[in-house]
């Protein structure tokens, strides 16, 4: 059964493999005035949102950048929106070599053998992205980084989305309005049981498969970002979203360690140098794309912005407390409890949040 599954995902992968290979053939046909005809490294970069988004933004300043300082001779080709590989399929894909680099969102490393990645999807664990900046570009992002090596990744950097709001036919504002929706869910046992906290019934769904529930009504809401929500072209299907900034969305970029072993220590250098800027880039866009998604969905006209009173918040949040301490073991006490530390206003400051 296994293998009979394995073969079949190895075929899908083949297809998907091919079918990148003759578009790439047919972008690197349609580039080649502007690139060497033959590039000595070739970077897949697959990702599962719009290119108008911080994840989006920061790839293709990566492009740019190691396009030009390498003259060409490194090719980064971006394939957004689950073009190429989506939820289901990308870090098989990494790992088997289809394509070199990922950014999958910290929620999605759990179901991969690395449940610790589930800290970050605690409800109401971060008040804002300077505390979140405190855990990923400290000792303990650095920690989590390096346990990518238990399945085959090597972890480059983290980069912030936001903190998502929920999103429905209606407000989402007591428990009262959240019993028995069908509320979409990444991939993270953490998040599943937080819809369940709330009284949701949580539907696990790919992000490429999303925006078609809403459509069709096998779910009825959601939790997003504003950028996401906005480029995702849900506004028309959910007119009522809910500022409940209950949760933390944020990426960690993966490459595949052979892919890295295979570059020599100059490109390894130019390859990070460039990663380290164009993060840097999306970390500064991020908490302003979501405002500007904010300031584009007030003013459009069937879209109702909600907003939470402090003791709606409160009772939200408290309904929500049993996720963290069922899910203490599973990320980790010592983790919890190093995360808790970096985020409390005594921790020394690491890189400030814009
Ligand atoms: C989601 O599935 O909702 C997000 O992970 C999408 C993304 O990459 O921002």
């Amino acid at each position: 059964m296994f293998r009979l599954m394995w073969m079949q995902l190895q075929r899908r992968l083949f297809a998907r493999a091919l079918g990148s290979l003759m578009l790439a053939a047919l972008l690197a046909e349609a580039s080649s005035a502007a690139q060497p005809a033959r590039p000595e490294v070739l970077l897949r970069f697959s990702h599962v949102v719009a290119p108008d988004t911080p994840k989006g933004r920061m790839t293709s300043h990566f492009k740019a950048l190691v396009e030009q300082r390498s003259g060409g001779r490194i090719r980064v080709e971006v394939y957004p929106d689950s073009q190429l590989y989506g939820d289901d399929d990308e870090m098989e894909a990494l790992r088997l070599g289809a394509v070199e680099m990922l950014a999958p969102s910290l929620s999605k490393f759990g179901n991969y053998g690395l449940p610790e990645f589930e800290v970050f999807d605690l409800p109401f664990l971060f008040d804002d992205l300077a505390q979140v900046r405190r855990v990923t570009q400290g000792p303990v992002g650095q920690q989590l980084l390096e346990r990518l090596s238990r399945q085959q990744m090597l972890g480059l950097g983290f980069l912030d989305n936001g903190f998502k709001q929920m999103s429905a036919r209606k407000p989402l504002r007591t428990l009262a309005d959240f019993k028995g929706q069908r509320l979409r869910v990444q991939a993270s046992r953490v998040l599943v049981a937080q819809m369940r906290a709330l009284g949701a019934q949580p539907v696990v769904l790919p992000f490429g498969e999303t925006q078609q529930a809403l459509a069709s009504g096998v779910v009825d809401g959601a939790e997003n970002p504003l950028s996401n929500f906005l480029t995702q072209g849900l506004a028309p299907l959910q007119p009522d979203v809910t500022l409940t900034r209950h949760g933390y969305l944020g990426y960690a970029v993966v490459t595949n360690p052979r892919f890295w072993a295979s570059l020599s220590a100059p490109d390894k250098e130019l390859l990070a140098g460039a990663l380290a800027e164009a993060l840097a880039l999306g970390n500064r866009l991020s908490a302003q794309m979501n405002e500007q998604a904010l300031a584009q969905l007030q003013r459009r006209p069937g879209v109702r912005i909600h907003r939470l009173t402090p003791l709606q918040r409160a009772a939200l949040r408290s309904a929500v407390q049993p996720v963290h301490d069922g899910f203490a073991r599973s990320v980790g006490a010592d983790l919890l409890k190093d995360v808790q530390q970096a985020i409390s206003p005594e921790a020394p400051k690491t890189q400030s949040a814009d």
